[in-house]
């Protein structure tokens, strides 16, 4: 067992080579680090659902390294995917369209639909052209733990868990929240994940977009990205107003906050800046370092509910904070 973590530029050769041979590799793209494999390669992509102890129910990402790679993936690309492909391309949004039998139903959780997205980052996208391939890849960490934004979270997640990782280190990812995801397989589109691609944005292309599953989505399996609680850390955590935080802190408490009022009495104490672009990238560290820092209790400032930039942000706190379901 165990990770190693290795300068994107001198891991790449390796990288490339291990993705054609069908084993894993985790990469950074914009949004978060990856834990990719050949995503035409069925035994290669079981490999992503052992690693992370993924239920088979929940679909994975194809990324490509631009929208020409698209062609042999689907058995249909509307227009609209066409139009928000040329906005949103290479960034952080995924389309969910309809598949073609290239890709193998491990990938799609036996769906007829494939969730697929060019990166920004030019680490991934060198992997993507150097490999030839499209590279199926989740967000690198173990099942339901917060997505790693870091080589280091990748290797504190799935070192314990995967035989000689290879981690290309691409350092922090700038987004820092998953890729937004729509459906536009039907109309009008749904928006099945929120992020910083916001639902504003994808209107003013795509017109009304529905918020939530599809029918056809509900009635099979709910993916994770999609249930209740995800994204979380170990560490119960709460949201709270500011203007409640003087009756309810607790000296055992870590706080994570954004506006710069008074001095809280607290050993644990994580400053986030208040755009949401910064906020949503300094977001997951600062809960990592919250669950690691022994406190007993992680209490999260509610932030703003406007402008729309804050929906994704409110979207995983709201997970974060979720009771465990099960
Ligand atoms: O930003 C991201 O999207 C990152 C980086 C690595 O690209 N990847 C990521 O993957 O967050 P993952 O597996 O943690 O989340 C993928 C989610 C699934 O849980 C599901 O909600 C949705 O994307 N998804 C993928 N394919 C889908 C499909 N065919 N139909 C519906 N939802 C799909
Ligand atoms: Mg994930």
């Amino acid at each position: 067992m165990g990770a190693r973590i290795v300068p994107a530029s001198e891991g790449m050769a390796e990288a490339v080579q291990r993705i054609r041979a069908g084993e894993l590799v985790a990469f950074p793209t914009e949004t978060v680090y990856g834990l990719g494999a050949n995503a035409l390669d069925a035994e290669a992509v079981a490999g992503i659902f052992a690693a992370k102890s993924r239920p088979s129910t929940n679909p994975l990402i194809v990324h490509i390294a631009d929208i020409k790679a698209v062609t042999p993936l689907v058995a249909a690309w509307p227009e609209l995917a066409s139009e928000l492909a040329a906005k949103f391309w290479p960034g952080p949004l995924t389309l969910v369209v309809g598949r073609s039998n290239a890709v193998p139903d491990s990938a799609t959780a036996g769906g007829s639909t494939v969730g697929l997205r060019v990166p920004s980052h030019p680490v991934a996208l060198q992997l993507l052209r150097e490999t030839n391939l499209p590279i199926a890849a989740p967000s690198a960490n173990r099942s339901e733990e917060v997505s790693p934004t870091t080589a280091q979270h990748v290797a504190d997640s799935l070192g314990p868990w995967v035989d000689d990782l290879l981690i290309l280190d691409g350092g922090s990812c700038t987004v820092g929240l998953e890729s937004t995801v729509v459906d536009v397989s039907v109309t009008p589109p749904h928006l099945l994940r929120h992020g910083m691609v916001t639902r504003a944005q994808l209107e003013a292309v795509a017109g009304r977009i529905i918020r939530g599953a599809t029918a056809q989505e509900a009635s099979i399996a709910r993916s994770p990205g999609m249930t209740t609680r995800h994204y979380s850390p170990q560490t119960p955590l709460i949201l709270l107003p500011a203007k409640r935080f003087l009756s309810q802190l607790q000296p055992t408490d870590g706080l994570i906050y954004y506006t710069d009022q008074i001095a809280w009495p607290l050993q644990h104490l994580i400053r986030l800046p208040d755009t949401p672009e910064q906020y949503a990238a300094g977001l997951y560290s600062a809960l990592r370092d919250m669950d690691q820092s022994g406190v007993q209790r992680i209490v999260v400032e509610m932030p703003p509910v406007a402008p729309d930039g804050w929906a994704a942000i409110h979207d995983r706190l709201r997970r974060a904070a979720a009771p465990p379901e099960r």
